[in-house]
């Protein structure tokens, strides 16, 4: 199923339909909305080799990057990991300590529990993508700010561009407001599929509120089912 189909199908079922925070178009967006005459002219994947590049160059300047204030007190970025070519891409809040220190998303205690998660539907860390709306860890784990997150927005708009997942799983409050560039609350915003530029995504309570907290397990898993089932209706 293309994008253009997906979308139709997300229209027609009545999901909501949001635009992302930044409106920075994705390249496959601008290629369709070319007004090509004659024959139809395919949006050709960019090639492996290109794509490489991307990756490489993205990975570097994210790696290098100080265009907000968190860069100071990193120890070092946190690119995110996986399959560059997920089906899907997982997104989270931001480093907290031990990924600051290790350089990799989701590899403490939430970290933990998020694997568990995953092996629950039959996925493993390997098969998906796993990132964060921030790349920085926020001091003591503080929420991320406005303009820390409009500074690092278009790095995982890049990757999101890159993977072209299938389906996302936004982690938490934070990475599902951001993403549906919404205020609402996680509880009007998990438990139904959104669509983000015709990608279904699916918001799942955070690993560390459930360690946290005892009276959400059976809504997490209906979370996970939903975001399985929303998988299989889109794979296409
Ligand atoms: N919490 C997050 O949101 N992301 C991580 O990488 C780790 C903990
Ligand atoms: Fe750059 Fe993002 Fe880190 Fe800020 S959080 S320094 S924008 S990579």
């Amino acid at each position: 199923m293309d994008k253009a189909t997906r979308l139709h199908y997300l229209e027609a079922m009545g999901i909501d339909v949001w635009i992302p925070r930044t409106s920075m178009p994705l390249p496959e967006a601008a290629a369709e909305s070319v007004d090509a005459e004659g024959p139809a002219i395919e949006a050709e994947p960019s090639a492996p080799a290109t794509e490489t590049d991307d990756w490489n160059l993205l990975q570097a300047e994210v790696s290098a990057c100080r265009k907000c204030g968190l860069c100071e007190t990193r120890k070092q970025t946190v690119f995110g990991s996986g399959n560059k070519q997920a089906d899907w891409l997982l997104i989270g809040e931001a480093p907290g300590q031990s990924e600051d220190q290790q350089g990799q998303p989701f590899v403490g205690s939430a970290g933990q529990l998020l694997t568990e998660m995953l092996r629950a539907i039959g996925l493993t860390r390997e098969e998906v993508f796993i990132a964060n709306i921030l790349k920085c860890r926020p001091p003591g784990n503080r929420d991320p700010k406005a303009d820390e997150i409009a500074a690092c927005h278009d790095y995982l708009q890049r990757q999101r561009a890159l993977i072209q997942p299938r389906i996302i799983l936004a982690i938490g409050r934070i990475a599902a407001q951001t993403l549906l560039n919404t205020d609402a609350p996680l509880s009007r915003l998990r438990g139904k599929v959104h669509n983000l530029e015709g990608t279904p995504v699916v918001v799942i309570y955070h690993p560390a509120y459930l360690l946290r907290s005892l009276i959400d397990k059976r809504k997490a898993w209906m979370d996970l089912q939903l975001a399985i089932k929303t998988y299989k209706e889109f794979k296409g």
